[in-house]
């Protein structure tokens, strides 16, 4: 029986630590700001924005929201990165992705200012990452770091196998895994006999984008099986990229879905925007 690694918990934990530094702040005079902009209404991203709000009320961070049309054109949206790159009561900017595909979400990512990019997503950002100096780590990869922390789960010198290699998953998380000295394989569609590989890690990090892809035979017995899907059955049901109900058993702990990474994410952007508050010298 494996231990449930509750995301739900502690991502709590850790917006209540935000919501008593960002109360402290308060009270110095100095308020945290996000801003949230959404282009378009993707039904999904509108519920991302939504609960990055609610998160926000929760933990005193003040929000400004800027909801824009579909047709919004690059250089609309490019001018108001711009303005709130300027504003100094802003310390956070979040666009909710994907974009239109008449907007380049490079050059967007790109205009942020990386001091205020609390995705994680700049360049500029993705390089301190790798090199392992200051700036704003992504959200998702952080929050995996985090659960896996606070699980009293060692990742120095261990195997550690992430399947998949997106921008805003696999790469960081596996390098993030490396920078806490894990010894880490990234693999993906392409990896030949995957199950071989992943039946060799302690520490599996599953972020394919395929419901229920990871069955008991691609699991070591006593792993810890870290599960970053999220998928929608027919009857509304929320599935995983693992097979809970036959992984569960072998693993030695395992992220629930929902209730494990995802949670997770949000609560590490209230982190960043702490964090980018502070770093303000005033
Ligand atoms: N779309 C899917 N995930 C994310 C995320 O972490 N940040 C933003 N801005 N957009 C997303």
């Amino acid at each position: 029986m494996a231990k449930i690694i509750d995301g739900k918990q502690i991502s709590q934990e850790i917006k209540n630590e935000v919501k008593e530094e960002v109360a402290k702040l308060k009270e110095a005079g100095k308020e945290v700001c996000l801003a949230v902009i959404l282009v378009g209404a993707d039904p999904a991203s509108a519920v991302y924005v939504r609960n990055k709000k609610r998160a926000c009320e929760y933990t005193g961070i003040r929000s400004l929201s800027y909801e824009l049309p579909e047709e919004t054109t690059e250089e609309e949206l490019l001018a108001l990165i711009e303005k709130l790159n300027q504003d100094k009561k802003v310390h956070g900017i979040l666009v909710q992705l994907p974009l239109p595909k008449q907007i380049d979400e490079s050059k967007v990512i790109a205009a942020i200012s990386k001091d205020k990019d609390v995705d994680g997503f700049h360049p500029e950002n993705v390089g301190a990452m790798v090199t392992g100096t200051l700036g704003f780590l992504p959200c998702t990869p952080a929050g995996i770091i985090e659960l896996l922390k606070r699980s009293e789960v060692e990742i120095a010198g261990k195997n550690c196998v992430v399947v998949g290699r997106s921008n805003i998953v696999g790469k960081p998380a596996a390098m993030l895994l490396l920078r806490e000295h894990g010894t880490v394989t990234i693999t993906h569609s392409r990896t030949q006999n995957l199950r071989e590989i992943t039946k060799q890690a302690d520490i599996l990090v599953v972020a394919i984008g395929k419901k229920e892809f990871i069955d008991d035979s691609y699991v070591k017995d006593g792993a810890v099986v870290i599960d970053v899907g999220i998928h929608r059955g027919e009857d509304k049901k929320l599935f995983g990229d693992v097979n809970f109900e036959k992984v569960e058993p072998l693993a030695s702990k395992i992220t629930p879905v929902p209730g494990g990474v995802g949670p997770m994410t949000i609560a590490m952007l209230m982190y960043n925007c702490l964090q980018s508050r502070k770093r303000v010298e005033d």
